[in-house]
């Protein structure tokens, strides 16, 4: 290595640990965070890789030497009688593999058993109880000397001030724990700061941070704060007792009466946690504050405390990251997009950014009132957050962030792609083009229609489609059925071979429909894949569809007022009576058969999975037992039918075994399926 290039590293190093100490300090001190934990955790990595690898520029004054956290002068010192140390991140299950890998190494005759819990996204806490009583509370500072804040903390509606007698008392306890705030409440605390003209706090954490650390312990009690313990520091009970394990403890806080982390389990091996780290990302939308993943704690305190801990963070203990669900990124743009029905839809343009895992570069905003209601202007920086499978959506402009150049976005009068004038319908807040031939309206309507969950036309995708209908070659839905050879030829990149596929693809679509799927198709408002199913095993043909009445509709379990109207609707529309013509003339006209037995072969059977499936997701397989009737569990017992076991099946395979339940792989599923 040249001089220079380990000049740039040394450079580099410093700069990174100037970086981090100014975000630390507007983190931890000014709970103003400008860049999101993401982008602070890839600075916080490097330097420790650096760092490292160059043992030669290390500084017992680096950032990455500090657990977090900084001291600010306005409350008193408190010190740790154990250190309050902060956890190392894991973001895969192969980095949770070598944590326990790690555990193994050094205790090769036990096997460690795991308590596992949601990790929450808040500000960590010592509560300190004297003969039952509350004594102090500090926050975690510097991991060693944290700030007291006890006028503070006692007065968190769901802490205890008194600890409730039970047979294990200790008679000093330091409670560890997180402080936090619920979703609702922080858009309630901040509606309110809006109204004030007060700053806003950029998320629940540090709303609850901001919160506790007010001079004026009256403006710490107006916060809806809440208290959730996970741990302790030193525990004394006068008979000399100790708890041996993780899950005891969490057990024994309940019971005198603290509020404790909930739906905390042990885990056995790695694929009891990977199954409980998928169940807890699926539900973490479920949980009224955020959680921000997993903490993955050995549950034997001996094998803690032999294992000890780093400079940083406990050998015992790491935490397992869900992706991050809110990122903040710029709105370029806001882009008008006409859907099938005509409604035209505001679109947020936006710098792609990586939120949960997936880049997000637009999300839409609804309508016209929802970009008022929000408050945004082309060129803010917004909060954009995804939740599980979700669609994206924009949360809210940080106006803080703004600096003049903003503009406001005016709602076009008429629509983009035809120039018609728009309207408004009765009661709605959508502006619509009310051109039936409006271009857009088709282009939708086609993707739609020959979608997978519709006629299912393989190799008409949105491409083609859109050139289709430029070129004119169709100018109405059923012109699909009608396309020659020669007409897809004209195009532009379209060989022999592919254009005959295409013939072909859209033929044979057509005489393969299924009933659901067509009506599906239809696009008929408020009706889905679901309901498409229901109306198809009911009524057999779209000649008795068409027929039936909106009170008739409505005695149909699933279907409220609002669909019936649709439903009726669609069919007295006069242009839709004419598709619905047009495609009987073309062939395109399903009977669906008497339901065979195939649900009620599934009706009422209990299944459990465990392992990975191959060739499906859990929510697929589950969708697809649903379907023909069937019910999934989580939990095993003797009312299991079936359980299916894919990969590296978790210890509820022993337990179906030792309950000698029937036991399938992932094609017995399918067979059964069939
Ligand atoms: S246990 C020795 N359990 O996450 C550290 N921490 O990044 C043991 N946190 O400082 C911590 N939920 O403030 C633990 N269920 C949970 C938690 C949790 C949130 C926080 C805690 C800690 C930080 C580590």
């Amino acid at each position: 290595m040249t001089d220079t290039s380990v000049n740039r590293v040394q450079a580099r190093i410093s700069e990174l640990r100037k970086l981090i100490e100014y975000h630390n300090h507007r983190y931890y001190v000014l709970d103003d965070p400008e860049i999101t934990d993401p982008e602070y955790d890839q600075l916080f990595q490097e330097l420790v890789e650096l760092e490292e690898k160059y043992p030669q520029f290390a500084d017992p004054d680096s950032p990455s030497r500090k657990v977090g956290g900084e001291q600010t002068s306005a409350f008193a010192p408190r010190s740790h009688t154990i250190p309050m140390y902060g956890l190392e991140n894991s973001f895969s299950i192969e980095e949770v593999q070598a944590f326990i890998n790690r555990i193994r190494k050094q205790h090769h005759d036990t096997e460690p058993e795991f308590w596992v819990e949601p990790k929450l996204d808040g500000l960590a806490v010592e509560v300190i109880y004297e003969n039952k009583a509350f004594a102090a509370a500090s926050t975690r500072g510097d991991g060693l000397v944290g700030e007291d804040i006890s006028n503070n903390i006692r007065t968190i509606k769901n802490l205890p001030l008194k600890l409730v007698s039970t047979h294990n008392m200790p008679d000093y306890l330091e409670v560890r724990g997180e402080i936090i705030m619920r979703r609702n409440d922080f858009e309630k605390l901040n509606a309110l700061k809006m109204e004030k003209n007060e700053k806003v706090f950029a998320n629940p954490r540090n709303a609850a941070a901001g919160s506790v650390r007010q001079l004026n312990p009256s403006v710490t009690a107006s916060r809806p704060l809440l208290f959730f313990a996970y741990g302790i520091g030193t525990a004394n009970f006068k008979d000399g007792f100790r708890w041996t394990e993780q899950s005891m403890i969490s057990h024994d806080l309940k019971q005198l009466g603290l509020p404790v982390v909930p739906q905390g389990t042990i885990c056995a091996d790695i694929h009891e946690i990977q199954n409980y780290y998928e169940k807890q990302l699926s539900q973490r939308q479920d949980y009224p504050f955020d959680i921000d993943g997993l903490v993955i704690k050995v549950n034997a305190i001996s094998m803690q405390q032999h294992l000890g801990f780093t400079a940083r963070s406990p050998r015992w203990a790491v935490a397992f990251k869900f992706p991050a669900s809110q990122e903040f990124t710029r709105l370029k743009d806001i882009h008008i997009q006409v859907g099938r029905t005509g409604v035209l839809t505001p679109v947020a343009l936006l710098d792609p950014v990586n939120v949960g895992g997936v880049m997000v570069a637009r999300a839409t905003l609804h309508n016209e009132n929802e970009i008022r209601v929000k408050d945004l202007k082309i060129g803010d920086m917004v909060v954009v957050q995804r939740a599980g499978d979700v669609i994206p959506e924009v949360v809210r402009p940080l106006k803080e962030k703004r600096t003049g150049q903003e503009r406001e976005f005016v709602f076009p009068e008429i629509c983009p792609s035809c120039g018609t004038r728009v309207a408004k319908l009765k009661n709605e807040v959508a502006w619509r083009c009310v051109n039936a031939s409006c271009p857009a309206k088709l282009e939708q309507g086609l993707i739609h229609f020959a979608s997978k969950k519709g006629l299912d036309i393989d190799g008409l995708g949105k491409k083609w489609i859109n050139i289709l209908i430029n070129k004119s070659l169709v100018k109405r839905i059923t012109d699909v059925f009608r396309l020659k050879r020669d007409d897809l030829l004209s195009l532009d990149r379209m060989g022999e071979k592919s254009a005959e596929n295409l013939i072909n693809a859209i033929s044979a679509s057509g005489q393969n429909v299924t009933l659901d799927r067509l009506i599906n198709a239809l696009g008929i408002r408020h009706v889905g894949e679901q309901t498409s199913k229901v109306l198809a095993r009911k009524y057999h043909s779209l000649d008795k569809l068409a027929q039936v009445h909106e009170q008739e509709l409505q005695n149909i379990q699933d279907i409220g007022p609002e669909m019936a109207s649709a439903i009726a609707e669609f069919f007295r529309n006069q242009d839709n009576i004419e598709l619905l013509a047009e495609l009987k003339a073309l062939g395109v006209w399903p009977e669906q058969q008497q339901e065979h037995l195939i649900a009620a072969q599934l009706e009422g059977k209990k299944f459990l999975f465990t392992g990975g499936l191959a060739n499906m997701t859990r929510d697929e397989a589950k969708s697809r037992v649903e379907e023909a009737g069937g019910k999934v569990v989580n939990s095993i017992s003797r009312n299991v039918d079936y359980v299916v076991v894919g990969d590296k099946p978790g210890s509820k395979l022993q337990k179906a075994r030792n309950l000698n339940l029937e036991i399938i792989d992932e094609q017995g599923l399918l067979n059964l399926l069939e």
